[in-house]
């Protein structure tokens, strides 16, 4: 079984990855310098994945992907060669992106170009990026397919847009490349032994772990952006995905490179289905018995009414489609909430 680099694994994708991958049989080398991750949610991976302490199955690197030596040291680590690397490293926050920049453009787009060196010096190529659908800006059309025009509309869309031309360009230059572009829509959830799940820092800027914590107390309501959009019940609409259904489209990528001749693909994933923001406080009450007290105030700047994926090419390509349903992406939140009130910190 192929050894993969996980960069960004202590994160909240990249830990289900991780454990998804060995559960696969895959041997994982891991890189994350924690500015955004968790050593407890590593810890947790190997307690689930059933791994011995110290088994070689999962080496854990403390290290940054701006950093030539670290990447070059994840790439030695182990005495066989890593056969691919699943990307997720990166700044996600859209807000943040727009007050400093050159950081986001620095770690997403000058990370990965330090990480695609360290990949050609060490005779890896091939690659599976975290986009999102976020380079699709203000959709034109709904479902939105993979053809829609790529008009960011932030900072951190536009790193994620520039990476995608990056690997395009590296692709036509070099006939080896085995490259996946994966545009996710909303992923949410959390590992169904509610052991693993969305631990961010501070106050959320997202709808499922804004709601959760409001479940367990440590919020008192729901803003919500917007009650006049042009959706059936007035809120926005979106496309949401279990971090699990995510992670098994990430082995499906990984399956159609790693077998098939090389290729370089972007694709969706999303489920194809939309929710408003309305049903996913229904859901939550529903899984949960807690009241989710909701204040309607204005839009939030950027958003769209709605963002639903057109998630055929998917199926096509990979063999992939999305199994979890609404309920089951709130109840996996709600337990793993419930479970850890905190996150992986005991208190905060
Ligand atoms: P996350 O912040 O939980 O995980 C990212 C991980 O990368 C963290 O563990 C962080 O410590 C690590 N990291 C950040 N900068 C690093 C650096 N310079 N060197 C090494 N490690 C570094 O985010 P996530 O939600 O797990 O997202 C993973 C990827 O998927 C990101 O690239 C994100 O942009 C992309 N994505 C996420 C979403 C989402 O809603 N969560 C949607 C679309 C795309
Ligand atoms: C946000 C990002 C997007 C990113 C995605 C990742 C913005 C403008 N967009 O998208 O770039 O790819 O996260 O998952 O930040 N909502 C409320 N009240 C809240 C929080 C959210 O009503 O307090 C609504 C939003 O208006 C939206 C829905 O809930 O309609 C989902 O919001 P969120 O989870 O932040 O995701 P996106 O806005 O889709």
């Amino acid at each position: 079984m192929a050894q993969l680099l996980i960069t960004g694994g202590a994160g909240f994708i990249g830990s289900h990855a991780c454990l998804s991958f060995l559960e696969s049989g895959y041997s994982l080398v891991v890189i994350d310098n924690y500015s955004n991750g968790s050593i407890e949610a590593l810890k947790r991976v190997t307690q689930l994945a059933s791994l011995e302490k110290g088994s070689k199955r999962l080496k854990l690197l403390s290290g940054d992907i701006c950093n030539i030596s670290d990447l070059d040291s994840a790439f030695n680590s182990v005495d066989e060669r890593i056969d691919a690397v699943i990307h997720f490293a990166g700044l996600k926050a859209v807000g943040e992106s727009i007050e400093i920049p050159l950081k986001y453009w620095e770690v997403n787009v000058g990370g990965t170009l330090c990480l695609l060196e360290a990949m050609k010096r060490n005779n890896c190529r091939t690659i599976v990026f975290s986009s999102s659908a976020t380079v699709y800006g203000y959709p034109k059309e709904i479902p939105i397919s993979e053809s829609a025009p790529i008009e960011p509309i932030n900072p951190y869309g536009s790193t994620k847009a520039a990476v995608e031309n990056i690997l395009f360009d590296l692709a036509k230059s070099e006939p080896g490349w085995r490259i996946a572009s994966l545009r996710y829509f909303n992923p949410v959830g959390a590992h169904p032994s509610g052991f693993l799940g969305e631990d961010p820092n501070g106050v959320p800027n997202n709808l499922f772990p804004l709601i959760s914590q409001i479940g367990v107390g440590r919020r008192s309501q729901l803003e919500v952006f917007g009650a006049n959009w042009p959706t059936p019940d007035g809120s926005a609409i979106r496309d949401y995905i279990h971090v699990m259904d995510l992670v098994e489209g990430h082995r499906a990528a990984l399956e159609v490179l790693i077998d098939q001749e090389p290729q370089s693909f972007v694709v969706n994933l999303g489920s194809g289905k939309g929710h408003s923001v309305l049903e996913v406080v229904n859901a939550f009450e529903t899984v949960s018995g807690k009241k989710c007290p909701c204040n309607f105030v204005g839009r939030r700047l950027g958003d769209v009414a709605c963002s639903i994926a057109d998630a055929r090419l998917a199926k096509e390509l990979l063999g992939w489609e999305t199994k979890r349903n609404l309920m089951d992406m709130s109840y996996d939140s709600w337990n793993w909430q419930k479970i850890n009130p905190f996150g992986y910190k005991t208190n905060k």
